[in-house]
């Protein structure tokens, strides 16, 4: 999109998004670069209250309002928190971005998956990563380190084992559509050499 780099994390719940994408915020940070480490939804204050509704509203939400909520909170985020960073060479690290609802609104509930990405795109004036780490990772295995984990379940982590097949599966074929933007990594690997791997990926993009 312009001067910096944007790297976005993509992943089924339980996958490590986060602890993976803090340790190369880290390490961004140590080769003494500028990172606005964000996220989707909630990437600013009018997407925090669109994470509420999303995430925790109690009753049923159709499939097209939840579509353009996420779409909503996308087009605020990448208009006010992305695209000026970059802009100033930032590098912006974000968990989850369009991947995300082509996935989950997309192959996971009723919707088609090209309208779903196309919704985003105009939300965004067609705005793409540089890079996209897809934390892959059987799904007993995500479902499992949810169990251990002592958080309750939001809306979608609720939403069922067959669900969560459908995901995965959508997840890898986004990325053997662009393999030049996705970075597939085995989550299941020890957490130091996933990081080593994305370090990898992204000291080429920096240089
Ligand atoms: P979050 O609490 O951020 O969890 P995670 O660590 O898994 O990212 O929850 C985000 C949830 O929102 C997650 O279940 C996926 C869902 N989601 C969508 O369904 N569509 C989207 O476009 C985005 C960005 C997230």
């Amino acid at each position: 999109m312009s001067a910096g780099l944007w790297i976005t994390v993509e992943g089924g719940d339980g996958t490590g998004k986060t602890t993976q994408s803090r340790l190369l915020a880290d390490w961004l940070t140590g080769q003494g670069r500028t990172v606005v480490h964000t996220r989707e939804p909630g990437g600013t204050e009018v997407g925090r209250l669109i994470r509420d509704i999303v995430l925790h509203h109690r009753g049923d939400i159709v499939p097209r309002a939840e579509a353009l909520l996420y779409a909503a909170d996308r087009a605020h985020h990448v208009a006010t928190v992305v695209r000026p960073a970059l802009e100033r060479g930032e590098v912006v690290l974000q968990d989850r971005y369009l991947d995300s609802s082509v996935v989950y609104q997309g192959a996971g509930r009723v919707l088609d998956a090209a309208e779903v990405r196309n919704l985003s795109l105009w939300a965004t004036e067609g705005a793409l990563p540089d890079v996209t780490v897809l934390l892959d990772l059987d799904e007993q295995v995500a479902r499992e380190r949810l169990d251990s984990a002592d958080k309750p379940f939001d809306r979608l982590e609720a939403a069922g084992e067959s669900f969560h097949t459908r995901v995965r599966r959508a997840y890898l074929e986004l990325a053997a559509a662009e393999p030049d933007r996705f970075l597939v990594v085995d989550a299941a690997a020890p957490v130091a050499e996933i990081a080593e791997v994305i370090r990898t990926r992204v000291a080429e993009r920096l240089s």
